[in-house]
């Protein structure tokens, strides 16, 4: 963890809820309860309708095209997104790579985030943990793969989401101390490949069952410097609990 960065949480809606009454009643709770919290940057990335309702959020996208403009129906490009105000962009979730993004997708998706000055949130993690020695391998191969083509000054604005798999959504989350760990080879590699002065700035966060119950010990022990959540981001209590809690960890 860096300690002089501002920790970042991501509510990741996915595709819910099922109205804008519902969002913007979920967003109000927590806006309310976390709005005075200075040390966190709170970004909502809810589906793309609901974007230009939540007005008073920090907005990121779940999702781009790579290309400019032109003929691509039902595609949105970074530049829209610009134009509403957003700044972050999730890029290469899991979801998205198993409807059919592949490494190359993201590559573009990735160069098209960082050259439009947004920041992009890459996502990469591994499948399963059945072999200890495989998983590092595979996450190692997603980050390397993502940045092939990425000029070192854009990587800036790159926060890295180490979100294994089997986590997300089953409740069952990687242990603070394993993903500490995992940090460390992130770091190491992005050390290696954008230099030290731009690699020590870039966020490494976690995602996969984050809960009220284990969000600070990622932060604490795990050396976040943030979360990706998922499911607990539509509870608003849960999601409140996990944003002043992690608020509260001393540096
Ligand atoms: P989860 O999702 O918190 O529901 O596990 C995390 C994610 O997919 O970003």
């Amino acid at each position: 963890m860096n300690p002089t960065m501002k920790k970042i949480i991501i509510a990741n809606w996915k595709m819910n809820p099922a109205t804008p009454k519902e969002a913007l009643r979920i967003f109000s709770v927590i806006h309310k309860e976390t709005k005075s919290i200075k040390n966190i940057d709170v970004i909502f990335t809810p589906p793309f309708v609901f974007l230009p309702l939540l007005k008073q959020a920090k907005l990121g996208a779940q999702d781009v095209f790579f290309e400019k403009s032109g003929a691509f129906t039902g595609e949105i490009s970074a530049l829209q997104l610009k134009a509403y105000g957003i700044t972050h962009v999730i890029v290469g979730h899991s979801e998205r790579r198993a409807m059919g993004e592949t490494e190359e997708i993201v590559q573009k998706k990735l160069k098209t985030v960082l050259e439009s000055g947004l920041k992009a949130i890459l996502c990469i993690g591994e499948n399963e943990r059945n072999r200890e020695e495989a998983f590092p391998v595979i996450m190692r191969h997603e980050l390397h793969s993502a940045l092939l083509k990425i000029k070192k000054s854009a990587l800036r604005n790159l926060i890295v989401a180490y979100e294994p798999i089997w986590a997300i959504g089953t409740g069952h989350a990687e242990t603070p101390e394993h993903a500490f760990e995992i940090t460390i080879l992130i770091r190491r590699d992005l050390y290696k490949i954008a230099g030290r002065s731009i690699a020590s700035k870039i966020p490494i966060i976690y995602g996969g069952s984050v809960a009220s119950k284990n969000a600070v010990s990622f932060i604490k022990d795990g050396g976040m410097d943030g979360l990706l959540v998922g499911g607990a981001s539509l509870r608003a209590r849960e999601f409140v609990k996990i944003v002043k809690g992690s608020s509260e960890v001393q540096k």
